[in-house]
């Protein structure tokens, strides 16, 4: 059976053909961080004139690379949701578009719960209940996997995402956008002990995230303790390492000893992590050094940062579960509960 799969929840343009909801025929992801870069961060409007001129090109690629007509597609998945407005709207009505001329069912995806997929898609019987942890540019989520498709939430952000802290703390740095790939680079060389960062606690919710004091601390270390925007800051580049390694520690240390306490307290030895940070050589290190006993899923090369083919992949799974009876009368949503 084969999927084509939509992704345009943000800043990426995306297409996909799977196989029986496994095997990647294609992957195409037309990234937009050329026109974001000079902001600092995404535009809306820009982001969503961009999908439309390229999701045409982009589905014809991935049809092209998987070597397959649009005729033998036998089910379409879009991601219907969480992100941006004008986004998502545009590659939900390419995949309503084209459902409706092929006549093929269309089933929508979580863009979050597909980013937890990804690790599991190689995996045809992964052993449940796992933990899952999301960790992208827009979400931060530590959750127990009962089965694909329930989730309990144990614990989120309560300001800044995780990838989030990562561009927002490398702009204070003058790093380009997105930040997360070139705080790890500098980081490689740095002294992850120099600074004492440390990510907050939640009140009352031990296993919830705060990440914005973090990022609060590498203000004041860029620009002393009054964070003043008055003079360019004279950082070396041992400086900027040292920075970008402590920032790195504290924030991957967070969480992994929160996802290592709910492992333990549920007595679940299998861990499964998604999300565009999970790229980061870094943090799979340290997760392997800190829990050597557990069974840790990562996404495999292609599949951190957001794609189409774990919309495929969860879409087949999805359509399994919800068969025929899926219409398209699919509304975009720019917030879903995972639950
Ligand atoms: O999952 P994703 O592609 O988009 C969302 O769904 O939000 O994640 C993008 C985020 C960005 O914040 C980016 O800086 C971060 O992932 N990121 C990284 C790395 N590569 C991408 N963060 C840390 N280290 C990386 N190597
Ligand atoms: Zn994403």
């Amino acid at each position: 059976m084969l999927t084509l799969g939509i992704e345009s929840t943000c800043d990426e343009t995306a297409c996909s053909i799977v196989k029986d909801g496994k095997e990647i025929l294609s992957n195409i992801v037309a990234s937009q961080n050329d026109i974001h870069a000079k902001y600092g961060g995404v535009f809306p409007e820009l982001a969503s004139r961009r999908h439309i001129d390229v999701i045409i090109p982009v589905i014809d690629q991935a049809l092209n690379q998987a070597n397959v007509q649009l005729t033998e597609i036998d089910l379409i998945a879009v991601a219907y949701g969480p992100g941006l407005l004008g986004s998502i709207l545009v590659g939900l009505n390419a995949a309503k578009t084209l459902a409706l001329a092929l006549q093929k069912p269309l089933v929508p995806v979580n863009h979050v719960e597909a980013h937890l997929y990804a690790a599991l898609m190689p995996h045809s019987s992964p052993s449940f209940p796992c933990i899952g942890v999301v960790l992208s540019g827009a979400h931060t989520n530590l959750l127990k996997i009962k089965e694909v498709g329930q989730y309990q939430m144990l614990g989120q952000t309560v300001d800044d995402a995780i990838g989030e802290a990562f561009d927002k703390a490398a702009k204070i740095m003058n790093l380009p956008y997105p930040g997360g790939p070139h705080i790890e680079m500098l980081a490689r060389s740095g002294n992850p002990e120099r600074y004492q960062f440390k990510a907050g606690k939640v009140k009352e919710r031990p296993l919830d995230f705060s990440f914005s004091g973090i990022k609060t601390g590498v203000l004041y270390a860029v620009r002393g303790q009054n964070g003043s925007m008055l003079h360019e800051p004279v950082l070396s580049q041992t400086d900027k390492s040292d920075l970008a390694a402590s920032f790195q520690q504290a924030v991957f240390s967070d969480v992994i000893s929160k996802t290592l306490k709910v492992a333990e307290n549920e007595q679940i030895k299998t861990i499964v992590l998604g999300g565009g940070v999970t790229n980061n050589q870094r943090l799979r290190e340290m997760f392997s050094n800190a829990a050597p006993e557990y069974n840790i899923l990562w996404p495999s090369l292609g599949l951190s940062l957001d794609n189409a083919a774990m919309i495929a992949g969860l879409g087949y799974h999805r359509y399994k579960i919800l068969g025929k009876s899926i219409s398209l009368d699919i509304e975009a949503a720019t917030r879903i509960d995972l639950s």
